[in-house]
């Protein structure tokens, strides 16, 4: 099955790298010059965005909203009767089916980690048939993992799992300033910090633990992590990682709205 993607930015790219071997995959991009160079041959690549889109069976808009509507008009009548796919932040379902008018719409929100495939990608799709919703998942799992979602939530979707990498990484960074203080050499410091982060999650989430069982695991009456703990409640941890979240939902919906005005 042919993959046309448009746009060859950061998600453009780490969608192509990562469904390569599943899909035959093209691009078309703002420039063409800088496509030749990036791609070396080793994807098909078109000057324009109406031939990639009629080449491909499945076509994914991983373009900067601004100019969504312009491409969409443009590749309409190539579109007609495929899958389109989108992963602009702010472009609703509805506003694709208007543009697209012909086309099966799907959009998702992937996560930075997907330049090393491993993107949590929310989706959300309009009257798919079994043939397309599985086509729309072996692109999404190609580059991570995919979670399906009712369209309302993917504004928060973007405060929790599409800002929450860079809230992740400051956690991190202060963990690794935290250990450098106390006197650990920095690559030994990072490792250690990187690690708690990933072999932590896995814990969660193959025992099946609660955030709070974890916690508990940990926690021995008297000992080192508790008060490790009543120093991170004393400081309001909590309410300033939820209110990050809160603020990138927050933006994103205004964003959003900005977008449909
Ligand atoms: N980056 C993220 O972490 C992230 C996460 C979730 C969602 N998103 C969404 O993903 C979308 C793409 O983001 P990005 O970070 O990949 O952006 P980007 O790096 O700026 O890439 C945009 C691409 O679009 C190309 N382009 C410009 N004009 C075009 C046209 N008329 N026709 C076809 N292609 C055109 C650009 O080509 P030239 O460079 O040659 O101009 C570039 O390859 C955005 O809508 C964003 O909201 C991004």
């Amino acid at each position: 099955m042919k993959a046309a993607i448009i746009g060859a930015g950061t998600v453009g790219r780490s969608i192509g790298e990562g469904i390569k071997n599943d899909f035959e995959v093209s691009f078309s991009s703002g420039s063409f010059e800088k496509l030749e160079k990036w791609s070396k041959g080793e994807f098909k690549i078109f000057d324009n965005n109406v031939e990639n889109a009629k080449y491909g069976d499945v076509i994914l808009l991983a373009i900067k909203p601004g100019i969504s509507d312009s491409v969409m008009e443009e590749i309409r009548s190539a579109a007609k009767g495929k899958l389109v796919i989108s992963f602009m932040a702010g472009i609703t379902l509805s506003h694709m089916q208007e543009m697209l008018k012909d086309s099966m719409v799907a959009r998702g929100m992937p996560s930075i980690p997907m330049l090393v495939q491993k993107s949590v990608t929310a989706y959300s799709y309009k009257n798919l048939d079994k043939e397309h919703k599985d086509v729309l998942e072996k692109v999404l799992k190609g580059f991570g993992s995919a979670v399906h979602i009712d369209e309302s939530y993917m504004d928060a979707v973007t405060g929790l799992s599409g800002s929450g990498p860079a809230f992740v990484a400051i956690m991190a960074d202060s963990m690794i300033n935290a250990g450098i203080l106390a006197g650990i050499p920095k690559i030994q410091a990072r490792e250690l910090v990187i690690d708690t982060f990933i072999n932590t999650m896995s814990l969660m989430r193959e025992k099946g633990f609660s955030a709070s069982d974890l916690r508990d695991e940990v926690m021995t009456p008297g000992g080192t992590t508790v008060a490790g703990i009543y120093e991170m409640e004393k400081a309001n941890a909590r309410t300033a990682i939820a209110n990050a979240v809160l603020g990138s939902y927050r933006r994103a919906k205004e964003i959003s709205k900005n977008s449909r005005d």
